[in-house]
């Protein structure tokens, strides 16, 4: 009896079989192995958002006044940021390495970050007792934040540093109550930079069809698409080895391997992105559209400032808010956008939609090691 053809079909069976077990072997391993259930991503995190002491001194409390620095918003989490530390000051200067050409190539929104970052910085040193000074990036590329003496100033902005975040959930619809947003509309703005509250329907019904026209240009851009890719961190372990980044988890998403969160992005058809964002629009009871009356490296700092006072403000009044800046990102739709808005000749800089959420995970930030310009002789 010729048994071959039997242990043939066996042999072939069994070695379907093993490939199988064995690739569901090698992608479980490969999950569990990205997605790490033995690092504690929220502990690490939590390190980096600690209370800011407000009675530290010397080189601890100059790495205080960095770390509620690199605690603001920034564009994709890139922190595009270093910070030079003399004993009466601290420079706050761009990270080249960090820019983002596709999303922004005139750097517009990294020196927005570093307003952002500015103003935390502000806010810190007056709740320490200095009157600080800034020297605008006028002649050079360096905002630095002179530390004079003064009487020191406590604000509930102070406290809410370390829990401002960019809550990207769909928000519960719940109207803000009018003594917020005349708290709001009441915030000290700086010069050439307009901040407006809108809560009218069709307003922010117009603001979404810029936006999601924004959408449907940016995910039908692979460049686009290809920079946000190499900033997105699919799991714990990807956040947890840079320590920057959009973590997935941040925006409500499931952790993954890079493989397949990269193809997931890739393959996002622009309109399923644009109608995932008009749902959260429509979810925020308000809108707030800052605006600046020039478009250059002060102003855009400026610009910062006025939003990291925006969020720390609705931190305090614990009302949640994230950017869709899309109509304002994409160069195509940014006039139609300004004279859709109103806006006269001022530039729109940012739009931002608040509400009623609850707190997403923390996104990450690099420790201040890690941003400290050389030399920075005080450390
Ligand atoms: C100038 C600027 C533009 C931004 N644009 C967007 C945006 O269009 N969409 C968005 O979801 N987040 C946007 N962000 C938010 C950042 O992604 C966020 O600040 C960063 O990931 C850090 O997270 P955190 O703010 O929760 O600490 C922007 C931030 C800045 C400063």
């Amino acid at each position: 009896m010729n048994t071959t053809p039997s242990r043939a079909r066996l042999s072939r069976r069994s070695f379907l079989k093993l490939l199988a077990a064995g690739g569901a072997t090698a992608v479980g391993g490969a999950v569990f192995y990205e997605t790490t259930p033995w690092l504690n991503y929220d502990q690490d995190v939590a390190l980096s958002r600690q209370t800011i002491a407000v009675g530290a001194t010397g080189q601890a409390r100059m790495r205080d006044l960095v770390r509620a620095a690199t605690l603001a918003a920034n564009g994709h989490n890139t922190q595009p940021w270093r910070f030079a530390i003399t004993p009466d000051a601290i420079t706050i200067l761009p990270d080249a390495a960090r820019r983002l050409p596709v999303v922004d190539p005139h750097d517009r929104e990294l020196w927005i970050s570093l307003g952002c970052a500015l103003e935390n910085l502000l806010v810190a040193a007056r709740a320490m007792g200095y009157a600080p000074e800034v020297t605008y990036p006028e002649a050079t590329d360096a905002i630095t934040v002179r530390l004079l003496p003064g009487g020191a100033q406590a604000s509930p902005l102070f406290a809410a540093i370390p829990l401002r975040q960019n809550t990207r959930a769909p928000y519960n619809g719940q109207p803000i109550p009018v003594a917020d947003l005349d708290r709001i509309q009441g915030m000290p703005r700086e010069p050439g930079v307009t901040l407006q509250v809108r809560t009218g329907a069709a307003e922010r019904e117009m603001v979404r069809e810029y936006v999601t026209l924004g959408n449907l240009r940016q995910y039908a851009d692979t460049a686009f698409v290809d920079e946000l890719i190499t900033w997105l961190r699919f799991n714990k372990r990807e956040a947890l080895a840079t320590l920057d980044g959009l973590y997935t988890r941040c925006a409500g998403n499931p952790e993954v391997p890079r493989w397949i969160g990269q193809r997931v992005v890739a393959g996002t058809q622009p309109q399923q992105q644009a109608d995932a964002d008009a749902a959260k629009l429509r979810s925020a009871p308000a809108v707030a559209l800052i605006a600046s009356a020039t478009d250059d490296k002060v102003a855009w700092v400026r610009t910062g400032q006025v939003y990291d006072r925006l969020a720390l403000t609705t931190t305090a009044l614990n009302i949640k808010s994230a950017f869709l800046n899309q109509p304002v990102e994409v160069a195509a739709l940014r006039a139609q956008f300004q004279q859709a808005c109103g806006l006269g000749t001022a530039t729109p800089q940012l739009v931002v939609r608040m509400g009623y959420a609850d707190t997403m995970p923390r996104s990450p930030r690099r420790p201040v090691e890690q941003v400290l310009a050389e030399p920075s002789p005080q450390i």
